[in-house]
């Protein structure tokens, strides 16, 4: 059971990043990979679909004998990581959410930036989240509609990209805000861009390493974590393969085996 897979899902390409981190902790973890490219962009679509696809995912993943589950995506998470939980008590499933607490802890100005899917930001969880821990400082939602689409092109600078994000990142800027929660697993792609746009001192938080340190300590107290040796992930995409092979080698440090995933 040590040496079985960890599954990882997003909407598409987004969930690499935190792939990644899980990669830089867990090197001697077999880490399974769906982009559900096809049903892109989740944030936009309503929680009934979007729980649909995450019992389509564990099913899956169940099959490919996965110990554990990630969801490497904060939509599909707000959306469905509670019926998932329910519906596998046993299994460790790690989900994600925009850094609010953290992002409130370290702001000086008392004003927080979320960039987030349309979905994540209208959903109860994120409610909730705010309710928990943003009493205490100002917090500017921003809907970012169409980056989804731009990154899953393999954009991550074009003159287009940098105008649409200029327009959800300014109403931040002019809002005060010190610290920016990157709340959807497509933007830290972005990172390097949005540094050349805002000020050295503004802080971008997101919680890929977070969730592969939580991926670590469910596999640590279930005597689970795998021992070795190191192994290539392997991906699947509801899209079309050779445009997820082409993509890979930019938001992923290698190419790899990518199949189809009709389901
Ligand atoms: N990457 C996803 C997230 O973290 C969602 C992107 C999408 O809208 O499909 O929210």
């Amino acid at each position: 059971m040590r040496e079985a897979p960890v599954g990882v899902f997003d909407s598409g390409v987004g969930g690499l990043s935190v792939l990644a981190e899980i990669q830089r902790l867990l090197p001697n973890e077999s880490l399974l990979y769906v982009a559900d490219c096809g049903n892109i962009p989740y944030g936009e679509k309503a929680p009934d679909f979007i729980r649909h696809r995450c019992s389509v995912m564990a099913e899956f993943f169940q099959q490919q004998g996965a110990k554990a589950l990630v969801l490497a995506c904060n939509t599909a998470t707000v959306a469905g990581v509670a019926d998932l939980r329910r519906d596998y008590p046993t299994w460790p499933i790690v989900g994600m959410e925009p850094a609010v607490k953290p992002a409130a802890a370290a702001t000086r100005s008392g004003v927080v930036g979320v960039l987030a899917t349309t979905g994540t930001l209208q959903s109860a969880k994120f409610a909730a989240l705010l309710d928990r821990f943003a009493t205490d400082v100002q917090v500017i939602t921003q809907p970012c509609p169409g980056l989804v689409e731009l990154i899953e092109n393999g954009d991550l600078h074009s003159p287009a990209l940098r105008q649409l994000l200029a327009r959800y990142v300014e109403p931040l800027l002019g809002a005060g805000c010190d610290t920016i929660i990157l709340g959807c697993t497509h933007y830290p792609f972005l990172k390097p861009l949005l540094k050349q746009m805002i000020p050295d001192d503004i802080s971008l938080i997101d919680t890929g390493a977070a969730v592969a340190r939580q991926l670590q300590r469910l596999l640590a107290e279930r005597e689970l974590l795998a021992e070795g040796p190191v192994r290539a992930a392997q991906f699947w995409t509801s899209a079309d393969p050779e445009h997820f092979r082409n993509i890979l080698p930019i938001l992923w440090n290698t190419a790899g085996i990518v199949r189809s995933f009709n389901k």
